[in-house]
């Protein structure tokens, strides 16, 4: 009897460390993953990303929409750096990316600043994770614990890129149903558009807004006019929250509430729908935001993430090893 326990103990032993194994192995998205392999890793992008914020601020803005669209297109996988080259499509020229994503160079800065500390161990999928809640941080918005351990990608997709990222023009019910598809809710959706309280948006995805539609403040619509003619200066600039453009806070859902979104979409959330009441929510308890904001960037950064042992650490983000 003693030793039939016995041997079903050993067996039940080795299946708890084949269990263990197998999802080292398989690997999981944890926050000390860098902890033992490159343990400046965080601090590292942190200081680069706060050298970048200082130098401008709307390279918060640009690094944190840059997880996002690396997020939505195939999960986080650092498929949105790839450049294109003769043999290769990326998904920079898709219609949400082109002209309008930034902040490649700075990526590339963080990418050798950490290569030269621990060269070939930090993803560059991980990176985007890090700067961009270092960015949020940085321009005084909320922290939260990232989850590492995202590989790259040795592909792409443009046309995911084109119909994953929902457009300026879209109404609730397609932004809603575009977020579902990505496994989060419409409350993460109006919390993470929260995102745009920092950063600018060019005139071509904003022209019909404040030409065209009727639930706008009108002299807001005519002080947006005079910067975005009806035809020409596409790409003039123009803050996607008119008050405090470079600072991470709950004004953006104030617009709202005042019929002052800058985006079509921006004002869908605040319209007359299912969303109005989680917007004036977080008008009247911006500290709401905040948690949820935090909690629903984490739940994005677990989108499909790459894991060992797919894909790769690339070396260089712009392009596979
Ligand atoms: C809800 C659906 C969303 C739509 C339709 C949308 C659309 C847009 C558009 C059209 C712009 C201006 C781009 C340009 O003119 O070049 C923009 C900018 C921006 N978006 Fe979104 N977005 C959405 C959600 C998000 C989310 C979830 C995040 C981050 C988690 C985000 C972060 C940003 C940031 C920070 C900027 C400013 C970037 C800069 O100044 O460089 N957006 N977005
Ligand atoms: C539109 O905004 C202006 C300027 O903030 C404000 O004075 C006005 O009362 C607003 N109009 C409406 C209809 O709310």
């Amino acid at each position: 009897m003693a030793s039939v326990n016995g041997v079903r103990d050993n067996l039940e032993l080795c299946f708890v460390f084949f269990v263990f194994f197998l999802s080292l192995a398989s690997g999981q998205l944890s926050s000390t993953y860098y902890d033992s392999s490159c343990p400046k890793a965080l601090s590292t992008i942190r200081s680069a990303v706060r050298a970048a914020v200082a130098k401008e601020h709307r390279m918060g803005a640009s690094l944190l929409r840059l997880h996002f669209h690396d997020c939505f297109v195939n999960g986080c996988d650092g498929s949105v750096l790839l450049d294109d080259t003769a043999s290769f499509t990326g998904e920079k020229t898709a219609g949400p990316n082109d002209m309008s994503l930034r902040g490649f160079d700075v990526v590339d800065s963080i990418k050798s600043q950490v290569e030269s500390v621990c060269p070939q161990v930090v993803s560059c999928a991980d990176i985007l994770a890090v700067a961009a809640r270092d960015s949020v941080v940085a321009l005084g918005g909320p922290s939260w614990t990232v989850q590492l351990g995202r590989r790259d990608s040795t592909t792409a997709s443009l046309s995911n890129a084109n119909n994953d990222l929902p457009a300026p023009t879209s109404d609730l019910s397609t932004l809603i149903s575009a977020f579902a598809k990505k496994g989060l809710s419409s409350s993460d959706m109006v919390a993470l558009s929260g995102s745009h309280t920092i950063g600018q948006a060019r005139c071509t995805t904003f022209r019909n807004r404040v030409y065209d539609d009727s639930n706008i403040n009108s002299s807001f619509a005519t002080s947006k006019q005079s910067g975005c003619p009806r035809s020409g200066s596409d790409d003039q600039l123009s803050p996607l929250d008119t008050f405090t453009p470079s600072f991470f806070d709950g004004c953006y859902y104030k617009n709202l509430v005042d019929n002052k979104g800058l985006l079509h979409s921006d004002q869908e959330l605040y319209n007359g729908g299912s969303t109005d009441s989680q917007v004036s929510n977080y008008v009247k308890n911006p500290a709401k935001f905040f948690t949820d904001f935090a909690t629903a960037m984490v739940k994005m950064g677990r989108i499909s993430p790459l894991l060992s042992p797919s894909g790769e650490v690339r070396v260089n983000c712009r392009k596979t090893n």
